[in-house]
């Protein structure tokens, strides 16, 4: 009998095709992720959860799925979503994503922070309304990205990849994060460790690379952008809580701080009617981070790996709690 499993939503077929192989799969069609009550009693009885972000995996959700339950396999580097201790606690593996999106991320996050600082969709807004008139002395400027400072919060994969980037443009950059590169890395990457007050003061761009945990929530909040210089861009690709998204809205709008360039918010997804998608100075995309056609591809197979090796009780090739093998 092959194992039972919930995919929460249509994948590429990178990994889907695979799970349909090796399983019986109930998959979630909608765009829209299933409603809570929904998805506790799809899970009810499977082996196997393919999750996304937006699902959360918690006490009340692996009470639902019952004691059979083998692995949960989320869709996203990310698994702020999960309670881990939760699981471990249960022996089930998680696994995640890690990898596969750290460039794609890192170009998107550097594309914000472009479209930001040069004003882009404000441009493009310009040129569609009919207002281009002429060329204008004054039209539209921005601030200069070439050899501007990038402050980096969090320096991860993706981190260190927006440093590279950094570097290609003739930036300095500094990083904040808890555990120090090391002298070889931050040699290669031209990066400087600085506490977060000194990022915050000196970048011209600050780019957000966290996990989002309770010591990161609203990491960036009214004091921060107070110490951000008032020409300075914010550039969040993390989560959206790592940014008070009031405290935010109240920089942009009292030009504590020039722009910002969001691919996460808080909430998510952010109602067209919130006051950050009306300022001409935030940049909004819809959590689009990782989604170039080959990263989603490579995240799928990733996700598709975890589940069938925790389904085979093989240790998954990518967990989040490892702990569970010891
Ligand atoms: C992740 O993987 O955590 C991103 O937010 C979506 O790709």
């Amino acid at each position: 009998m092959k194992p039972r499993v919930f995919v929460a939503r249509v994948l590429p077929d990178e990994g889907l095709a695979p799970v349909r192989e090796a399983c019986e799969v109930d998959l979630w069609t909608d765009e829209l992720p299933p409603p809570r009550d929904e998805l506790l009693r799809r899970v009810a009885g499977v082996d196997g959860l393919l999750s996304l972000l937006t699902d959360r995996v918690d006490d009340e959700l692996l009470d639902a799925a019952g004691p059979q339950l083998k692995v949960v396999s989320n869709f996203a580097v990310g698994f702020d979503n999960i309670d881990v201790p939760a699981l471990t606690r249960r022996g089930i593996p998680a696994g995640n994503t890690p990898g596969v999106l750290t460039e794609t991320t890192a170009d998107l996050a550097f594309a914000l922070l472009m479209a930001a600082a040069r004003r882009i969709p404000e441009s493009v807004d310009y040129v569609r309304d009919g207002k281009w008139r002429t060329w204008g002395p004054m039209l539209l400027m921005g601030v200069d990205v070439h050899g501007a400072t990038l402050g980096i919060v969090g320096f991860g994969r993706i981190g260190r990849e927006m440093a590279r980037r950094g570097r290609g443009f003739g930036m300095r950059n500094l990083y904040h994060d808890v555990s120090p590169a090391t002298p070889e890395d931050e040699a290669e990457l031209g990066a400087t460790r600085v506490e977060m007050e000194e990022l915050l003061r000196e970048s011209d761009f600050v780019s957000l690379h966290v996990n989002l945990t309770p010591e990161t929530h609203h990491l960036i909040d009214a004091d921060a952008l107070r110490a951000m210089k008032p020409s300075a861009v914010i550039v969040n690709t993390s989560r959206g809580p790592v940014i008070d998204a009031g405290a935010l809205t109240e920089a942009l709008r009292g030009g504590e701080i020039f722009a910002a360039g969001l691919d996460v918010t808080d909430p998510e997804p952010l109602p067209a009617d919130h006051p950050l998608v009306a300022l001409a100075n935030c940049v909004v995309v819809p959590h689009i981070a990782s989604a170039s056609g080959v990263t989603r591809g490579k995240m799928a197979a990733m996700a598709a790996a975890n589940l069938l090796a925790g389904l085979r009780g093989e240790r998954l090739p990518t967990p989040i709690n490892p702990e569970v093998y010891e």
